[in-house]
């Protein structure tokens, strides 16, 4: 498995100071972008203009996390914004064997993401179309959510699957990273954990990185 990475989620960040907010976390992995339509999630977040600024700031990958329904139609627009990642839910995406050949066209790297009540083998049929695998470990649309413990054997059916393939895909998981959960999180096979209250509330963002890449690495 490769080493364990940490991406900080600026939906927790400071929005008034974001290039500080940036600077506080740059010695993380990745960087997680997270964009909510107020219609697949109750709340709204970003667009392509917040990855710019984003990118304007940070020499950091950015993954974004699109938590919008028609990500057929909207996805597009962060590759060409520049993201290294480009993650749709695969509850809102239409043609996900279209999209993620487009995504990787424009140049991105492809992820896809279920909700929790989502079941791991709808996204089985693309899992040689795709470099991430995001599974929610919180119902999306907030931060500050406390850890599904429920999707630790979804996680690590996951790492089965992944490595009966012997794949390079990554597994991210999202929500509720804790100093506490992401070791169950990288013991069950998650390798790519996007931390965001974990690190931005922390009064060290640079010390809750490094402690967090300690606890994953199992
Ligand atoms: C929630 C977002 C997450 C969120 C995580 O729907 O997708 O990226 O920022 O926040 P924490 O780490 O506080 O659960
Ligand atoms: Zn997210």
């Amino acid at each position: 498995m490769p080493q364990p990475a940490i991406h900080p989620s600026i939906l927790n960040a400071d929005q008034a100071h974001l290039a500080a907010e940036l600077e506080r976390v740059r010695t993380a992995d990745g960087l997680h972008v997270d964009i909510m339509d107020n219609h697949f999630v109750p709340n709204q977040f970003g667009g392509p203009s917040l990855v710019q600024a984003v990118l304007a700031h940070t020499s950091l990958p950015v993954d974004a996390h699109l938590m919008v329904t028609d990500a057929d139609r909207w996805a597009p627009a962060y590759a060409e914004a520049g993201c290294a990642i480009v993650t749709s839910h695969l509850e809102a995406t239409a043609a996900p064997f279209r999209l993620a050949r487009q995504l990787r066209r424009l140049g991105a790297g492809v992820g896809f993401a279920l909700r929790p009540a989502t079941p791991l083998t709808a996204v089985e049929p693309l899992l040689t179309e795709i470099d991430l695998l995001l599974l929610m470990t919180v119902e999306p649309g907030f931060g500050g959510q406390s850890f599904l413990d429920p999707m630790l054997d979804k996680i690590a059916a996951a790492r089965r699957l992944v490595g009966e393939r012997g794949q390079e895909l990554r597994i991210q998981i999202d929500g509720g990273v804790t100093e506490q959960t992401i070791v169950r999180a990288a013991e069950a096979g998650a390798d790519v954990f996007v931390a965001g209250s974990a690190v931005y509330r922390a009064d060290d963002a640079v010390a809750a990185i490094a402690t967090l890449r300690e606890r994953a690495a199992v």
